[in-house]
C-alpha cells in the first residue's frame, strides 16, 4: 500500500492545498477535546458530527460506518459482524474496541475525537477508559442525545445517505436538492438494510438494556451534558455548541 508521504504534492490541485493548509492554521490553536456521542438510533449524532468534527478539528469514528465498511468489503470483521447487524443486535465488544484502538491512532486524530456509537456497552466503556490512560488523557464530555422512542421511527425510515461521506438526509427533515442524489458529489443516496420499522425495534430494546447504563457510568463520572434531541437540528446545534464552548 502507498504510504501518505509517497503522494505527490505537485498533482494536488493548489486549491486543494491551500484549503489544507488554511484548515491547519486554524487548528494549530484548537485546544484538544475527546468526546463521546450517545443516543439511541436517529437521535441525531452523525447529523451533528459533521459540525463538531469541522469546528474543533476533531475525527470523527463512527464505529457503525467502520462496520458497515467492513461488511461491504467482505473483510473477515464485517462477515463476522453481519449478523447481528441485520438483527439490529450489537456485535461483540472484543471486535469493536479493536477497530476504535486502530483508528484513533489516524493523524487526524491529533486534536482529539468524536465517538459516535462508541462504547455501547459498560464493558467498551471500561475498555476505552483503560485505552486513555495507556496514553495519559481522558473523555472530556460525553454529549446524551436525550429523545422520545415516538420520535424515531419517522426520523429512521424517512434517512437516506451517501455512504462514501457518510452525509445523511431525511425526505422531510433535510431533504437533499435533487431527490436520491447527494447534494455535493451528485452520487445516488441509499436506505441502511437496518432502517425498517421492525428492526428500529431490536436497535432500541438493545440501547436500553446495554447502553442506557453506560449514561449512567458517565454520570458518576461528572461529565454528560444532556442535550434535547427532539430539537430541530439548528437547535441541537446551538446546544452543543453551548455546551462545548
Ligand atoms: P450505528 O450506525 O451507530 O447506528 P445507530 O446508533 O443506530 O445510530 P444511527 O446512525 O441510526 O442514528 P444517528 O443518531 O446517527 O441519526 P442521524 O443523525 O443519522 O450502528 C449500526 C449497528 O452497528 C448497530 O445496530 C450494531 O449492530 C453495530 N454497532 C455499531 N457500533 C457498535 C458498538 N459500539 N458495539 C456493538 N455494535 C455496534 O439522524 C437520523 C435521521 O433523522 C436522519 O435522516 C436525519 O436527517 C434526521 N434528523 C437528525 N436530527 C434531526 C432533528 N434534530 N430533527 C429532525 N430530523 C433529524
Amino acid at each position: 500500500m502507498a504510504s501518505s508521504s509517497s503522494v505527490n504534492l505537485e498533482d494536488v490541485p493548489s486549491e486543494s492545498l491551500m484549503t489544507e493548509l488554511l484548515r491547519r492554521m486554524k487548528c494549530a490553536t484548537k485546544p484538544e477535546k475527546r468526546l463521546i456521542l450517545i443516543g439511541p438510533p436517529g437521535s441525531g449524532k452523525g447529523t451533528q458530527s459533521p459540525m463538531i468534527k469541522d469546528e474543533y478539528c476533531l475525527c470523527h469514528l463512527a464505529t457503525g460506518d467502520m462496520l458497515r465498511a467492513a461488511v461491504a468489503a467482505k473483510t473477515p470483521l464485517g462477515v463476522k459482524a453481519k449478523e447481528a447487524m441485520d438483527k439490529g443486535e450489537l456485535v461483540s465488544d472484543e471486535l469493536v474496541v479493536g477497530i476504535i484502538d486502530e483508528a484513533m491512532k489516524k493523524p487526524s486524530c491529533q486534536k482529539g475525537f468524536i465517538l459516535d456509537g462508541f462504547p455501547r456497552t459498560v464493558g467498551q466503556a471500561q475498555m476505552l477508559d483503560e485505552m486513555l490512560e495507556k496514553q495519559g488523557v481522558k473523555i472530556d464530555k460525553v454529549l446524551d442525545f436525550a429523545i422520545d422512542d415516538s420520535i424515531l421511527e419517522e426520523r429512521i425510515t424517512g434517512r437516506w445517505i451517501h455512504p462514501a461521506s457518510g452525509r445523511s438526509y431525511h425526505t422531510k427533515f433535510a431533504p437533499p436538492k435533487v431527490p436520491g442524489v447527494d447534494d455535493v458529489t451528485g452520487e445516488p443516496l441509499i436506505q441502511r438494510k437496518d432502517d425498517t420499522a421492525a428492526v428500529l425495534k431490536s436497535r432500541l430494546d438493545a440501547f436500553h438494556k446495554q447502553t442506557e447504563p453506560v449514561i449512567d457510568y458517565y454520570w458518576k463520572k461528572g461529565i454528560v451534558a444532556k442535550l434535547h434531541a427532539e430539537k430541530s437540528p439548528k437547535e441541537v446545534t446551538e446546544e452543543v455548541q453551548k455546551v462545548l464552548s
